[in-house]
């Protein structure tokens, strides 16, 4: 199969990390766990946690405003603003319209979408829709996630996993470059949403005092059926989005993974066909960041040069829903 020609790219990205660590051993000693057990489970070492007032909105107009910087795009060039959540500043409105007031782009549509970690490929999927249909020439998709405020911090299956940070990229026409997503391969499965969900605080359950006494507006998950799914999506996903794309494992110049657990990113890259030496990797610095994950990883491949002009990439993600996916695209 030929390669296909693709219609939109990332012409920049950018990234925003809070400046607060917190290693394993800062949480083993508010919690029963271990730097040695956190380590070898999962291959995270720390994570960065916002402070109070740090909002989501922020931590994205961050990322977005180093994406836009580096394009080269003007806020007003911009026709629309896809943010990824799962941590929404406030229920009403969007936090992608509190993050498009904080840029100013005055001319763009905003929204937020919740795909949990696969946020920021559905996202990508997105704009080059919207940008093939000739509705625009320029979109930001963003990846804003304050995972802290709903984590469970007396849960030692789940607080030692998670961190905060937003990544974002300026998506445009690629007009016959030959740069862009060459294929994409996204999926959901609602009827595993069990497995990862917050079980109050919405219109289910909504926010009380009993909500809050139980914590049922904090998260929930069955790690190991998580884990058993992660891998078998990505690993199809990434097969189906090579085919797509008339590739082969052995064309990719690097696999950047959703960094929900080091074992996982193993795992997928096996069954993918690509030696590690050719995935990256910053789960043991950061943890699961959510959608933030792919575009900070992605951001800081580009900055190493570990992907450069011509580099062919391919990206996976896997979360709550459940959803997943894998594209590929040519840098
Ligand atoms: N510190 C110390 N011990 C812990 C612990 C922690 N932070 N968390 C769990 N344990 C204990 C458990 O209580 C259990 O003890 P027991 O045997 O006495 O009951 C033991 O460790 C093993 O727990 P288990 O859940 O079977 O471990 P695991 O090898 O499956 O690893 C995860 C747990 C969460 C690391 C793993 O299942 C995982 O990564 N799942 C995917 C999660 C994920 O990525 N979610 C986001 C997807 S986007």
């Amino acid at each position: 199969m030929k390669n296909p020609t693709p219609i939109v790219e990332i012409a920049a990205t950018g990234r925003f990390l809070p400046d607060n660590v917190v290693t394993n051993d800062d949480l083993a000693k508010t919690m029963d766990t271990s730097d040695e057990w956190i380590r070898t489970r999962t291959g995270i070492s720390e994570r960065r946690i916002a402070p109070d007032g740090l909002t989501a909105a922020e931590m994205g107009a961050s990322a977005a405003r180093q994406a836009m910087e580096r394009a080269g795009v003007q806020p007003g060039e911009v026709d629309i603003v896809i943010l990824s959540t799962a941590t929404p500043d406030r229920w009403l409105p969007s936090t992608a319209c509190d993050t498009q007031a904080l840029l100013g782009c005055d001319n763009a549509v905003a929204f937020d979408i919740m795909a949990a970690c696969s946020g920021f490929l559905y996202g990508l999927s997105m704009a080059e829709g919207y940008l093939a249909a000739g509705r625009g020439e320029i979109a930001l998709v963003i990846s804003a996630e304050k995972m802290s405020t709903i984590i469970d911090w007396d849960d030692r299956t789940t607080a030692v996993l998670f961190g905060d940070g937003a990544g974002a990229a300026v998506v445009r026409r690629s007009n016959g470059s030959g740069r862009g997503i060459l294929s994409t391969h996204l999926r959901s499965d609602g009827r595993l949403a069990n497995l990862l969900y917050r079980p109050g605080g919405g219109t289910i359950d909504p926010l009380s005092q009993g909500v809050l006494d139980e914590g049922r507006h904090l998260m929930k998950m069955q790690g190991r059926e998580i884990f058993k799914n992660a891998v078998r999506n990505m690993a199809e996903a990434c097969d189906l989005a090579l085919q797509k794309a008339g590739l082969t494992s052995d064309d990719i110049d690097l696999l950047v993974p959703h960094q929900a657990n080091i074992r996982i990113i193993e795992a997928t890259a096996k069954y993918a066909g690509i030696p590690m030496e050719k995935v990256y990797v910053n789960v043991d610095r950061y943890g699961n960041m959510s959608s933030a994950s792919v575009p900070i990883a992605f951001d800081e491949a580009l900055e190493q040069g570990r992907i450069g002009p011509g580099s062919k990439v391919l990206t996976a993600a896997f979360g709550a829903g459940l959803t997943w996916g894998a594209m590929t695209l040519r840098m």
